[in-house]
């Protein structure tokens, strides 16, 4: 059987040369509390390779924690988290970062003295990257998102929608094979959205699974290959985007 390779997982695909579905992650009946709130309620998800995973739900519906326990910023109460085959559920989140799940956060965390460049290159240090190889990648990744000419701004200076921007290829600066990203256009100017969905579809078109929580729905709708409703902590619908989105528990959970 042929054999392609991304950077950390192997792809075995059909005789017709189309990629067999490819599971990279497993949640299973993950549940985060706090206190009294449970935030993550026995939460069953699946992501293939070459997805693009719209997550929706209302705000305070448990998203961003859903994401944070995913990637290691917090760890489970309970249920199991699996990549690659292994098990992570106790894995941090740079233990993660390392082994390919790279993510972005609702309250950015740039550097906010440093400049664009800096902000890029620091990644690339981390992980020890050629530095040619991470000089052209940088160039690549601001010209994709028309930040090129701001290379040399402190990241406190650009609007906040450049600076989601900024995290957003500074994430891809890691090489990670599955990228999550809490409401990425939230800041946007209206005239910057589309930029940022043909910048995605570029990255997914190289390879890379996404997963996004995102509350502008015409882009989520646009972009997404499957959409997850969220509720009250809960998965309350999963599948195709037009099916989830106009669900009958959908359209509740958002006017209730
Ligand atoms: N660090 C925290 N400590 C206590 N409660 C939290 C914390 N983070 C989130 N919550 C609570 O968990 C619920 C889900 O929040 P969150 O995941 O931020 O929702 P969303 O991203 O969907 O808006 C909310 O009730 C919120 O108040
Ligand atoms: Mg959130």
């Amino acid at each position: 059987m042929p054999l392609v390779f991304s950077s950390r997982l192997l792809c075995p695909l059909n005789e017709d040369g189309h990629a067999r579905v490819w599971i990279m992650l497993t949640i299973t009946n993950v549940t985060k509390r706090f206190g009294g709130t449970v935030a993550v309620k026995q939460v069953n998800l699946k992501i293939n390779k070459g997805e693009i995973v719209g997550v929706i739900g209302p705000n305070g519906s448990g998203k961003s924690t859903l994401l944070h326990t995913i990637t290691g910023v917090y760890q489970p109460d309970e249920g199991r988290i699996e990549y690659a085959g292994k098990d992570v559920t106790s894995a941090s989140l740079e233990e993660k970062a390392r082994m390919g799940i790279g993510r972005t956060f609702q309250n950015l965390r740039l550097f906010k003295r440093l400049t664009v460049w800096e902000n890029l290159m620091i990644p690339a240090i981390q992980i020890k990257k050629n530095k040619r190889e991470a000089t052209a990648q940088a160039e690549e990744l601001l010209e994709m998102v028309n930040l090129s000419h701001l290379r040399s701004q402190q990241a406190q200076n650009l609007s906040i929608g450049q600076q989601r921007l900024l995290e957003f290829i500074r994430v891809m600066m890691l090489d990670s094979d599955l990228v999550f990203l809490d409401e990425p256009t939230a800041g946007f100017h209206p005239n910057m959205i589309q930029q940022f969905l043909d910048t995605l579809k570029l990255l997914h078109g190289r390879g890379k699974t996404f997963v996004m929580i995102e509350h502008n729905m015409p882009a989520i709708m646009e972009i997404s290959t499957r959409l997850v409703a969220i509720a009250a902590g809960e998965v309350i619908a999963d599948g195709e985007p037009q099916t989830v989105h106009s669900h009958p528990d959908v359209v509740e959970a958002y006017l209730g």
